[in-house]
């Protein structure tokens, strides 16, 4: 049980281990409040290899929080396109107007501040005061709830909230403890000899997570500093723990996708500014998977004259929550001709813009829900 693991034995191995095997990430090469941050949020649901060069063009197009503060939507959900769950960058947004205005522009440094700043929670906010300023906070996520629950042998489920509690609790005890011991904190920023750093202990949580008690298959434990001091090894509960309740079924939905194209330009459509994909450009679409015959129809009742129509390739995408099975149906339209009134009048309501292959790649986000018409343009 984690509740009674002595964690103090558990330092000096890690830490050690951690300074000769860490890898070199660009977000660690100048650990800013706001290098942190961005890669924090990055890093969330995403993996490290799919992060570093979204984090590198990101920070070239946005290096400080007022040019994040003072960027359009459409050109912020451009940077991430891709990188999907996308109200984590509409929050960084907003969350960086906020410090503009409400924090003359510097992300605090106290933990209780962090949290009241939109997209962050206890994790971004122990990440940020730690890493970027070596306080004393945990920043607990799967990875560091899974190296917990297997050095302790502990069966609890690590998605119950109140494990991640006491996680919390027990890491910023011992995370006050070592400052308060070695006399470690943010005044010397960890730089010390023989001093406790915060940040060198919570990255080296995450990187044993990352490299060495890996998520899915087998740990590799031969490797792992902590080898002697592990319970579940010791019990052989490594394919047993972590316990985790299985994730709720998705549900499927089906989708007919259109790619309406006006001479060497396709149709996008932007998505309302509230749920799924919010913001980001789609190709019009409906439920339901629709005969050649039904989008005929259905385009002429958009105001617009086919002229041909193929179907595309079938594909799937899987989101958190929800898996879009969809069908595609490439459909040429008369150049820009409405033969009547009513058919413009009915174009202008399906706010559809028409971009060529050269404008979608520079300024419409499109989600990865759609890569796969994307070579159909
Ligand atoms: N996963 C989450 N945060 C991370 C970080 N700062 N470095 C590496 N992997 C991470």
């Amino acid at each position: 049980m984690l509740q009674e693991y002595d964690l103090t034995q558990l330092i000096q191995p890690l830490c050690g281990w951690f300074l000769q095997n860490a890898r070199k990430l660009p977000w660690r090469d100048d650990p800013t409040p706001y290098h942190v941050w961005v890669s924090e949020i990055m890093l969330q649901q995403t993996r490290v290899e799919a992060v570093k060069n979204y984090y590198t063009r990101f920070i070239k197009a946005l290096p400080d929080i007022s040019a994040l503060a003072q960027c359009e939507e459409d050109v912020y959900l451009k940077l991430w396109e891709g990188l999907g769950y996308y109200s984590r960058v509409r929050n960084l947004h907003a969350a960086a107007v906020q410090v503009m205005e409400e924090y003359d522009g510097r992300i605090p440094d106290d933990y209780g501040t962090l949290l009241k700043l939109k997209g962050i929670g206890s994790y971004t906010a122990g990440a940020i005061a730690s890493l970027a300023y070596e306080k004393p906070e945990p920043a607990v996520d799967g990875n560091v709830l899974r190296v917990l629950a297997r050095v302790s042998a502990d069966d609890t489920d690590i998605m119950n909230p109140s494990f991640r509690k006491e996680t919390e609790q027990r890491l910023r005890a011992l995370l006050q403890y070592c400052c308060e011991r070695t006399g470690s904190n943010e005044k010397n920023n960890g730089q010390e000899a023989g001093s406790f750093s915060p940040r060198v202990f919570n990255q080296a949580l995450m990187e044993l997570g990352a490299l060495v008690c890996v998520p899915n298959g087998a740990p590799n434990c031969e490797i792992c500093p902590w080898k002697d001091l592990c319970r579940a090894r010791k019990m052989e509960l490594t394919d047993r723990i972590p316990v985790r309740t299985k994730k709720k079924e998705r549900r499927k939905e089906e989708k007919t996708i259109l790619l309406i194209r006006d001479g060497d330009k396709i149709a996008l459509h932007k998505r309302p500014a509230k749920g799924l994909l919010a913001g980001l450009y789609e190709f019009p679409n409906k439920e339901g998977h629709l005969s050649e015959s039904q989008v005929i129809s259905l385009v002429r009742s958009m105001g617009y004259s086919p002229l041909r129509i193929k179907r595309l390739t079938d594909s799937v995408h899987i989101f958190s929550h929800v898996e879009w099975h969809m069908i595609a149906y490439s459909v040429l339209v008369e150049e820009e001709a409405f033969a009547t009134k009513e058919q413009k009048q009915r174009a202008a309501m399906e706010e559809l813009v028409f971009a060529d292959a050269k404008e979608q790649k520079e300024h419409y986000a499109l989600p990865s829900a759609f890569a796969a018409y994307r070579k159909d343009i």
